[in-house]
């Protein structure tokens, strides 16, 4: 019989939770995996073979088998599957085990499932990990919060499996219950505001400028070496030299239906930006984009029932535009970076995470899907001021946005006299505007409240509260 120990368990060989284990196996220690489906388990046993990594099909086999105090990650589908496999692991644990749950729960999940296992004397982690499955196998970003002791204790694994940018591993305890949870979903918010954005500057340099898809695969792959490097990007040029099959001169990307799918992310970033009362315009446009996106035949039958100039017939220089909108990418993606570091500050505070948004900054820098080099400068942004919250004005970032500014102004005058749509771009002008007025026209806002509601407003001159009997 089998009396080996193993270092790390894995609940859930799905393409995440297998590779994961697989790299965790790499890395020199001895991994174990289950799943209730037997043939994710022999997937993992072949995929495994020569290494030190075992699939079973039981939970008593695979608990067996665990050194103490076991160390086991769940990878399964967020929502109700979590709570089911904790159930069915419980009766099974000791004491001060550790669970590990990586996948996108929401935060108040997290939050719940912390109490709930620390009363049974449980250590739990909630932890974002990012990377999708080559991340995965290879080095991913990862973000756990919860249980500092059970994070002291997981931490040689996690940081060898983790991905390195300059031999320096993307993982760090993010802080106390749901912290890391809050993080990834942070992350992912950020996440679809760069992808969108992408998306608009790819239809803007296809539709005013007639740029091809082979020569914006060049652009992209140009501007990746460039301060807009990143994974999107990277990414981005790859896909627009995907061709539909080989030998064909058609692209996959013009196959692709235009309706994007979310699996909820990105709207639970909206929605706790809202409740805490901080502005992510960029992040809630790429969110609406989506949504807007899904209803494709409404968009089909309207159409045809606005007129406004032909976008398809008006060319501008495409080279030249594409210089512009590098310009205009730099800035939107700066404005997306500061709204959502600008929700962790809130969220750090009113939440009590006591985030280091310095180390947060640090461990997207690999790993993750929004990793860029631009995380550097927001890196040391945050390191060298203590309790900055929106990094929009420091010096990182401050000339650049100036300089940029103009070519957004242009690239959206331009698609705004064609009809194309480019909701996060304009956010993020406006954002940027918006914070840099002194005076917005708020005032006739509170004079409208007063107005009807007699909701009170304060005065430039005088201290106190007013209310007027407006003449009606
Ligand atoms: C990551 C990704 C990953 C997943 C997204 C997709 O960091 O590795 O964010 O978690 O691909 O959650 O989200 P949507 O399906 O909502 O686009």
């Amino acid at each position: 019989m089998d009396q080996q120990q193993y270092d790390f368990g894995m609940i859930g060989l799905g393409v995440m939770g297998r590779n994961f284990l697989l790299n965790v196996a790499d890395d020199g220690y001895a991994a174990l995996g289950t799943d209730v489906n037997a043939e994710a388990v022999d997937a993992l046993n072949k995929e495994g073979e020569g290494m030190n990594v075992l699939g079973v099909n039981t939970q008593q086999e695979f608990v067996a088998k665990l050194a103490k105090p076991r160390k086991i990650m769940l990878l399964v589908p967020a929502g109700k599957i979590v709570d089911k496999v904790i159930e069915g692991l419980l009766p099974l644990l000791d004491d001060e085990d550790i669970i590990i749950d990586g996948g996108n729960s929401h935060y108040d999940d997290t939050n719940r499932r912390y109490e709930y296992l620390k009363e049974k004397n449980i250590r739990f982690l909630g932890t974002g990990v990012s990377g999708g499955a080559k991340g995965a196998r290879l080095g991913p970003s990862i973000m756990p919060g919860g249980d500092e002791s059970a994070w002291k204790e997981v931490q040689p694994i996690l940081e060898t499996v983790a991905a390195k940018v300059n031999g320096d591993p993307c993982v760090t305890y993010i802080g106390e219950s749901s912290s890391g949870h809050y993080v990834k979903m942070v992350h992912n918010g950020i996440e679809y505001g760069l992808m969108q954005l992408i998306a608009e500057a790819y239809d803007i340099m296809k539709r005013v400028g007639g740029l091809s898809n082979n020569r914006m695969s060049e652009i992209f792959a140009d501007w990746n070496r460039g301060r807009l490097g990143s994974y999107l990007v990277e990414i981005s040029g790859k896909i627009l030299a995907q061709k539909l099959e080989q030998g064909r001169d058609e692209h996959l990307l013009d196959y692709i239906l235009d309706k994007a799918k979310q699996k909820g992310t990105g709207k639970w970033t909206s929605q706790t930006a809202m409740d805490l009362g901080i502005p992510i315009p960029t992040i809630d446009a790429a969110v609406t984009m989506r949504a807007i996106s899904a209803f494709k035949e409404y968009r089909q039958d309207t159409s045809k029932m606005f007129t406004v100039i032909n976008s398809d017939e008006v060319k501008l220089d495409g080279e030249a535009l594409a210089v512009e909108i590098e310009k205009v990418l730099y800035f939107c993606f700066v404005i997306t970076y500061a709204q959502g570091m600008h929700l962790l500050s809130e969220a750090s505070e009113e939440l009590n995470y006591n985030l280091d948004l310095e180390g947060v900054a640090r461990i997207w820098r690999g790993g993750c899907i929004i990793r860029a080099e631009l995380l550097e400068k927001i890196r040391k942004a945050y390191g060298s001021r203590e309790g900055l919250k929106n990094m929009t004005a420091t010096a990182e970032f401050r000339n650049d946005l100036n300089d940029c500014r103009s070519a957004v102004v242009e690239v959206l005058h331009l698609a705004n006299e064609r009809g194309i749509p480019a909701l996060c771009m304009a956010t993020a002008l406006h954002y940027f505007e918006a914070f840099r007025s002194e005076r917005l026209p708020l005032n006739m806002v509170q004079a409208q409240r007063d107005f009807f509601g007699s909701h009170t407003y304060e005065r430039i001159d005088q201290k106190g509260t007013f209310h007027t009997e407006w003449d009606s």
